[in-house]
């Protein structure tokens, strides 16, 4: 078996020559280009089809390569990065004009977080420049948060997988922005709103579903599975689905489990953290069942609760009657 260094010497070379990598972060597999080569960057586009309105996170190996990017670094910015990096929070702050234009997607900002992933961090190191990169799935679809997600989605596209072990949060970053002397969280994320409010005051909340997205990818539709996911529901949903293969994504316990076709329970202890690192990867084995329809139950929005229900809510936007189960449109109503 190749040693875990060599393999990182390799994916820094892939890097420097401006291929594209798939490697481990705390949160979820990143696709990652050396963010201040152009031409690597577009091919993550292609590679996920994303569009080029929607800007790349810049992951750097230590707190101060965030001076070399960005213009300048709020008191308040400050305080979280020296708390919560290497993690998993991101900050928008006003760029530096040499930041291409493909990475920020034309905006005066740019956002960057320090991965807390000991592959990720040698790779970057490794590489000698900051990496740009997106979650490794195709635009749209769940992130990735095993190697072999990334293997089955993109594997014949990029030009090497790291291979870090399943990632130990598993909800993307939090991302917040200090713009114009405001605090707001444009993403619920790894770290949760209470953490960073009990250092910080006070952040802006904008609700899912907003007209305009304040992180441009941050779309109402997200994060989704190709079964239709239903969150809000009731027993008698129950009913009127009777003879359809419907799964079940359960918190702590499989209540009615003789309804559904298969469940998984994301924390039988009921702690919201493990729910989040075990729910992409429950998402993902429900989706591969071919079911008519998966219920999820909701989840306390407090903790890194809020950051699993903002992921349900994209990615079961606008199911409310699902177009797989034929004959029942409206009838939910
Ligand atoms: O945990 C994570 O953040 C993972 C790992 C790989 O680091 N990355 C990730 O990247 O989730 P991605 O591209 O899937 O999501 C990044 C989000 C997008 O919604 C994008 O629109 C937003 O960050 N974003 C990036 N740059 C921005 C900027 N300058 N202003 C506002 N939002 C920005
Ligand atoms: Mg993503």
């Amino acid at each position: 078996m190749e040693n875990s260094s060599d393999v990182i010497h390799q994916a820094a070379e892939i890097i420097k020559e401006g291929g594209i990598v798939a490697f481990p972060t705390e949160t979820v597999y990143g696709l990652g280009a050396d963010a201040f080569n152009p031409l690597a960057v577009a091919r993550i586009f292609e590679v996920k089809r994303r569009p080029y309105f929607d800007p790349l996170i810049v992951h750097v190996a230590n707190p101060d390569d965030v001076k070399k990017l960005a213009k300048e670094i709020p008191p308040h910015a400050k305080k979280l990065i020296e708390r919560f990096w290497p993690g998993p929070l991101t900050v928008v702050l006003l760029k530096k004009e040499d930041i291409p234009d493909i990475v920020t997607a034309g905006l005066s900002t740019a956002a960057i977080r320090m991965p807390n992933h000991p592959m990720a961090l040698s790779l970057i190191k490794e590489s000698k420049c900051p990496i740009a990169a997106p979650s490794a799935n195709p635009f749209g679809y769940l992130s990735p948060t095993t190697a072999d997600h990334v293997q089955e989605q993109l594997g014949d596209q990029v030009d090497l997988i790291l291979d870090g072990g399943p990632c130990s949060v598993g909800v993307e970053s939090t991302i917040l922005s200090f713009l114009e002397e405001k605090q707001s969280l444009l993403r619920p994320g790894g770290i949760s709103l209470e953490e960073i409010e009990s250092i910080i005051g006070k952040v802006e909340v904008h609700p899912v579903g907003e007209e305009r997205p304040r992180a441009p990818g941050m779309l109402p539709r997200h994060y989704a599975p190709r079964t239709p996911i239903l969150l809000d529901w009731n027993e008698k949903d129950l009913d009127h689905y009777q003879g359809k293969n419907i799964g079940l994504l359960a918190f702590q316990e499989a209540k009615n489990h003789l309804k559904f076709h298969h469940v998984e329970v994301l924390s039988k202890k009921g702690d919201l953290r493990e729910a989040a690192a075990n729910l992409f990867a429950a998402i993902r084995r429900l989706d591969a069942l071919d079911l008519d329809l998966i219920f999820s139950e909701t989840f306390p929005e407090i903790g890194l609760g809020r950051a699993i229900v903002d992921r349900l809510r994209r990615a079961s936007h606008s199911i409310t009657s699902p177009p797989l189960v034929g004959g029942n449109k409206g009838e939910r109503e």
